[in-house]
């Protein structure tokens, strides 16, 4: 593996971003702690987080590959495998089951028919459910892409998917997740 910039390590699937992991690694006194930035930077570049792209995480951080394989494998926003274009999220934790996360999901998968891995045969859709993410207030919701919907109900769902087949965008959405200002 050639070296480059502030004498960083770079490979295949990171090389257009070395000045980044540069910088990156110097916002941590630990290396191991840039590991979930550039897992995202790897799910965001390729889709997906590919063997290669372990091997070089691993390399950056002196870590072993099936350390960042541990990791790489328990956050859901994290895949092994490429997903559709939308990756919908519906969490399944209490307060949304509560409130009919269950009948929207059991919607979503009659209507959009994914196969056994959760992805519709056109590619365009891929089905998950996540655990709480933190806007239990404004259940049933689910994330997609980096896009929360909340207060959902099958009418929403169905103007939601509609619109993403249709523009790639619905304005029920309420934008990424964003931790409330402290007063
Ligand atoms: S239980 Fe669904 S967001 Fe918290």
């Amino acid at each position: 593996m050639r070296p480059v910039s502030g004498g960083v390590a770079g490979g295949m699937v990171f090389d257009k971003h070395r000045d980044f992991i540069a910088e990156l690694l110097t916002r941590y006194p630990v290396k191991r702690s840039a590991i979930l930035p550039l897992l995202n930077l790897a799910q965001r570049e390729e889709g997906c987080v590919s063997q290669a792209a372990m091997r070089e995480i691993a390399d950056l951080l002196d870590l072993t590959p099936p350390q960042v394989f541990e990791t790489a494998t328990f956050y859901t926003m994290l895949s092994l495998k490429p997903r559709g274009t939308f990756h919908v999220q519906v969490c399944r934790s209490l307060m949304c089951a509560l409130v009919g996360a269950d009948d929207l999901l059991a919607w979503l998968r009659a209507h959009l028919e994914p196969g056994a891995d959760g992805a519709t045969a056109d590619g365009r859709f891929t089905i998950s459910t996540v655990e709480c993410l933190g806007s239990c207030a404004t259940g049933p919701m689910m994330q997609i892409n980096d896009d929360y919907y909340e207060q959902l109900t099958r009418d929403k769902v169905g103007r939601i998917v509609n619109d993403l087949k249709q523009t790639g965008d619905c304005a029920l959405k309420s934008g990424p997740f964003m931790m409330p200002e402290r007063k």
